[in-house]
């Protein structure tokens, strides 16, 4: 009698998962219903995070980051085919370059180092010098600036129109399957949203899930001093005060333009913007033009090297001054410190990168 009763409830169990995955299938068919939308992506806001800023007309959905990370890896956007977004950014280098500075589609060189790209959403300005107030403002120049991708947006629009998938695509993420520049950037904008880097031990040391080392705990000291002042440009859970300052890389003959390129002012000379220092061990080499190719050279830079010039921003005093003056062991704990920012995780991550059979 048991066995009957077990063999009668595994039936019934079958015949439930049996509707279950039926029911999927029926809702997953309906999608490309126009009436039924996009379905909504949530962004979870890691423990500790403020809350992002996200501009309501982009709302994320499957299918939007889906079609953006599509696109994030697609070289049919630069002119000779041969260049994606991921080429530049490489996700093993956190999504960043390990090339001083990046190859274009006609073979030239960027003019800057690449930057990482994760935790955008917790970022209003993009590129070294500021030059872009949008995540989409962003994400329209590669594909048009000369040494990176090269194309025309009207031309853009022509190949992804009459490609066999992509119609259907931005459908599916937009309910129409006319496409132009800006749901091109919007898909693209999305999928860079669901780039969050927030597993380090530093975090976990954070949420008071771990206690750091002694050695990383002197770092932390000294990260957070007066003298060394990391935490005034690079301090908080994002690592970076998402601003722009000159911290003294170059003397007054040699000082680039900067953010001055974009505002015209004088007193945004040599300013560029405060990178994350997260996942630093992926992203060398450092700095806007790549200059530095290990984390003792900037530590260097920053104990001995910071040079007075004209625009040098006042919370690098004790440096120029040449107060920092770090000992070998003080260095080693703060490069020990930056360490504990290091999320493999992410560049581990097998769900950011489109499966194989894509
Ligand atoms: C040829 C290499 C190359 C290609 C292709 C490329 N990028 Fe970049 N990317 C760079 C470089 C170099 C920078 C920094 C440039 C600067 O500041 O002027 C950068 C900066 C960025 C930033 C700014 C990050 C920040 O923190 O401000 C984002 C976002 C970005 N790229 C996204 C993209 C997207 C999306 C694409 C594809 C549409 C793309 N990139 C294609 C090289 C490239
Ligand atoms: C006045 C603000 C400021 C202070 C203080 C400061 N930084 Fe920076 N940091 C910056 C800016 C701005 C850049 C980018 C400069 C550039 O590329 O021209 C930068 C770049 C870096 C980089 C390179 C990151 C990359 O991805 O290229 C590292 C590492 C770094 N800083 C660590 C530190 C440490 C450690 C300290 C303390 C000893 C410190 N910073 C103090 C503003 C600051």
């Amino acid at each position: 009698m048991r066995r009957w009763v077990a063999i009668l409830s595994l039936f019934v169990l079958l015949l439930v998962l049996w509707r279950c995955a039926k029911d999927v299938g029926i809702s997953d068919a309906s999608l490309t219903d126009s009436n039924q939308g996009p379905t909504p992506y949530h962004l979870e806001i890691p423990p500790g995070f403020p809350d992002y800023f996200l501009e309501n007309e982009n709302r994320l959905t499957e299918e939007g980051v889906a079609l953006g990370k599509k696109l994030f890896f697609d070289p049919i956007l630069s002119r000779n085919q041969d260049i994606s977004c991921s080429s530049c950014h490489l996700q093993s280098s956190s999504f960043s370059d390990p090339r001083v500075k990046s190859i274009g589609t006609t073979g030239e060189e960027t003019a800057f180092h690449s930057m990482p790209i994760f935790n955008l959403a917790w970022m209003n300005e993009f590129f070294w010098n500021g030059r872009a107030k949008s995540r989409e403002a962003q994400a329209l120049q590669p594909v048009t600036n000369p040494v990176e991708m090269n194309m025309t947006w009207p031309e853009v629009e022509i190949r992804l129109q009459s490609h066999p998938e992509y119609p259907t695509l931005f459908d599916a993420a937009f309910g129409t399957d006319e496409i132009d520049s800006l749901l091109v950037v919007q898909a693209m904008v999305q999928y860079e949203m669901t780039l969050i880097s927030s597993n380090s031990r530093f975090d976990r040391a954070l949420r008071g899930e771990i206690a750091l080392t002694e050695q990383e705990q002197i770092g932390q000291i000294i990260f957070n001093s007066e003298q060394a002042d990391c935490f005034h440009c690079h301090g908080g859970v994002l690592t970076t005060d998402n601003s722009f300052h000159n911290n003294g890389l170059d003397d007054d003959a040699n000082l680039p333009l900067g953010l001055m390129e974009v505002t015209g002012k004088e007193e945004d000379l040599g300013k560029f913007k405060t990178p994350t220092l997260r996942n630093l061990v992926f992203t060398a080499p450092y700095m806007h033009d790549g200059r530095f190719q290990t984390l003792e050279e900037v530590i260097d830079f920053y104990s001995e090297g910071v040079h007075d010039n004209r625009n040098v921003d006042v919370l690098m005093e004790f440096a120029y001054k040449g107060g920092v003056e770090m000992n070998s062991e003080e260095k080693e704990a703060l490069i020990a410190f930056l360490h504990t920012m290091t999320d493999s995780s992410f560049i581990e991550d097998k769900t950011l990168v489109p499966a194989l059979e894509d």
